[in-house]
């Protein structure tokens, strides 16, 4: 795992949005892995102007976010579609039809996730995959103790993933507790991730991600066995990891390499 540690929640963001873009810059039908939840808001407002400002099209990328709860309308403003819509896709040239959000609404739920793997299948895969973190481990809706094997699927929410998406809902507004969500094993076929990562409330689980023990009570830990991962983080987030000298050292290193013959990813 690469540990990138950035002064600001600003620079996560500003980070993160540099990678995505150099993607597309090289390869510009590149399939994307988009994440929903806080903390990628502020990497989605960069790309938008870097596409406005700097010219960035999107209009040959395909995108496949993570998750979608079960039982909104994709018109419901707390549906992940409806999210994507008004903080990304407006904003930008992708081709409506190439973003993709797993089906939270068909009449039989449990063909949703077989019908988004062969999407993403199709596709050729993901090239970069964009991930936050939950204050339980979780990445996409994989909850603790999700198999590190699954592949996209119903989830049933955990009471504290339940109580820290509730701020999003209105008090007597119904809050689904089911959600579609690719698996850990469909995440970790992505060529490259990006975990995003800020503020205290996520120091622990991004500890345990990253130097704790691979176990489904974390999910992220998965993370450790896959290629090329990078977890970008504020100094709040990185605040419990134990080796924070060790990896500023990598990254000084890595940079000289990559002056030097380029980046080979
Ligand atoms: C939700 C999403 C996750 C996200 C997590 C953290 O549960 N399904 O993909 O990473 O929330 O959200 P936030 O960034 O708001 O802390």
């Amino acid at each position: 795992m690469e540990i990138i540690i950035l002064e600001t929640s600003a620079q996560v963001a500003e980070r993160g949005a540099q990678i995505v873009c150099e993607l597309v810059r090289k390869q510009p039908d590149s399939v994307l892995g988009l994440a929903t939840g806080s903390t990628p808001m502020a990497l989605y407002e960069r790309l938008i102007e870097k596409h406005k400002t700097n010219g960035v099209s999107f209009s040959s990328v395909t995108t496949f976010n993570l998750d979608e709860y079960v039982g909104l309308d994709p018109q419901h403003p707390q549906s992940y579609r409806y999210f994507m819509n008004k903080n990304l896709f407006e904003h930008i040239d992708i081709k409506p039809q190439n973003t993709h959000i797993p089906p939270g609404n068909l009449d039989n739920p449990l063909a949703a996730g077989p019908q988004y793997e062969d999407q993403i299948r199709q596709a050729g895969g993901i090239d970069l995959q964009i991930l936050g973190i939950g204050a339980n481990g979780h990445i996409g809706f994989n909850e603790p103790t999700s198999s590190l094997g699954s592949r996209t699927r119903i989830k049933t929410l955990t009471k504290k993933t339940i109580d820290d998406n509730s701020r999003f809902f209105a008090q007597d507004e119904f809050q689904p507790y089911l959600a579609v969500t690719m698996g850990i094993a469909t995440i970790m076929e992505s060529k490259r991730i990006i975990l995003l990562a800020t503020g205290w409330k996520k120091a622990e689980a991004v500890a345990e991600t990253v130097e704790g023990p691979v176990c489904a009570l974390c999910p992220a830990s998965a993370l450790q066995w896959h290629p090329c991962t990078s977890m970008i983080l504020d100094t709040a987030a990185a605040s419990l990891l134990k080796h924070t000298a060790y990896y500023k050292f990598v990254l000084n290193e890595q940079d000289r390499l990559v002056e030097r013959f380029g980046d080979p990813r």
